[in-house]
């Protein structure tokens, strides 16, 4: 799929160079979600007409079947350093919340937002001043799984970049900033940059809780959020598969390295609960991820059932975990066990004291 995209881009010329666009080097980054491309671009000459380039990327991009539409980031250094309120990349962020918690997973499309979402949500239920920080920068989900698709944006005061509210819930996400129909500018280094952005530059509040929904993978953008954020603690999210659980390994050991304590393993999709007839069926095998949790030492922090009405309600801007049903008991009882296991983590280890 790349490669097509990056061939299509072939006919858009370059304005810096006049290469084409594909050869130019300024292509950054390229992906395909759900039909819609996201394209980053290195930083281009001062004054470039980037609304041009962003027509002229859209018109050969939306011509191919796959593509509905088009997203474009450039990435600048002017802005860098510009506001004295940026933090330096150097400077340690303190941390918005008092547990921040990472939702990750190893491999994509496993349900990683949907679960961050519903985690945040049931925290929310529980009276804590919660919020959720969407870090996907390719596929940011949470305007549509919290029905925000079309808010006008964000605002920036004085004092920071106001979050928007749904469910009880703050919430900033890439999906805000990065319009589909408006080119971004944004500085560089990109995802580090705007990761810190968010949780140092957003006014959260006093909150209880942050959720972090990461972008799925195990890379040097994850390595470099987890390694830049005052992160008190990670969710890993797999379903019952095997090669899901593989890649929840992965994600395990990579914030094994930067020494963020795991605060569990959550096992998504584990069962199918029949929405006429209520019946349970073990469709994946069941018991997987938790012996697996167990055999890397995490605690194992429930099972999310597999349910249309979770899609559904991902797509209607609702959350599963506001209802009653049994998926949102499941997540109740999951945040329940997180919090517990956040909270366990922070607390000093006891200290031993030796009798003569
Ligand atoms: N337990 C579940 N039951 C039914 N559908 C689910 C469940 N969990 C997630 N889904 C659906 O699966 C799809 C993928 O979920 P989601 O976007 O949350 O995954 P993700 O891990 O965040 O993906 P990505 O890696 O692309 O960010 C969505 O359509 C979502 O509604
Ligand atoms: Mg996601």
């Amino acid at each position: 799929m790349t490669e097509a995209l990056l061939s299509a881009l072939s006919a858009v010329a370059d304005p810096a160079s006049g290469k084409p666009l594909s050869q130019s080097g300024r292509v950054d980054g390229i992906d395909v979600k759900e039909g819609v491309a996201t394209l980053i671009l290195k930083p281009g000459e001062e004054g470039e007409d980037i609304a041009a380039l962003r027509g002229a990327i859209d018109a050969v991009l939306t011509a191919l079947p796959e593509i509905d539409r088009t997203r474009v980031i450039i990435e600048t250094t002017l802005a860098r350093g510009a506001s004295k309120a940026q933090p330096a990349e150097s400077q340690p962020l303190t941390a918005p919340a008092r547990f921040v918690i990472a939702v990750a997973s190893g491999k994509g499309g496993v349900g990683k937002s949907t679960v961050a979402a519903n985690l945040a949500g049931a925290c929310a239920k529980m009276g804590l001043k919660t919020g959720l920080m969407d870090a996907d920068i390719y596929g940011p989900s949470a305007p549509r799984i919290f029905g925000l698709t079309d808010v006008p944006g964000l605002k920036k005061e004085k004092g920071g970049i106001e979050p928007l509210e749904a469910h009880g819930v703050k919430i900033i996400s890439m999906g805000f900033l990065v319009g589909e129909r408006d080119p971004v500018v944004w500085r560089a280094p990109m995802v580090t940059g705007a990761i810190r952005q968010f949780l140092g530059e957003v006014n959260w509040g006093d909150l209880d809780v942050l959720i972090i929904d990461m972008p799925p993978g195990t890379g040097d953008v994850q390595l470099a959020v987890a390694q830049g954020a005052p992160i008190s603690g990670t969710v890993i999210v797999s379903t019952p598969q095997n090669l899901a659980l593989d890649d929840a390994k992965k994600a395990a050991a990579l914030f094994d390295r930067t020494a963020i304590p795991i605060l569990g393993v959550l096992e998504n999709m584990s069962f199918f609960i029949c929405p006429n007839c209520g019946e349970t069926s073990e469709i994946f095998g069941r018991g997987g991820v938790r012996a697996e949790a167990d055999l890397i030492g995490a605690p194992f922090l429930g099972e999310i059932p597999l349910h249309p009405e979770l899609r559904e309600a991902s797509d209607a801007g609702r959350l599963v975990v506001s209802g009653e049903g049994p998926v949102a008991k499941a997540f109740e009882r999951a945040a329940d066990a997180m919090l517990h296991q956040a909270a366990a983590a922070q607390r000093p280890a006891p200290e031993i004291v030796f009798s003569d």
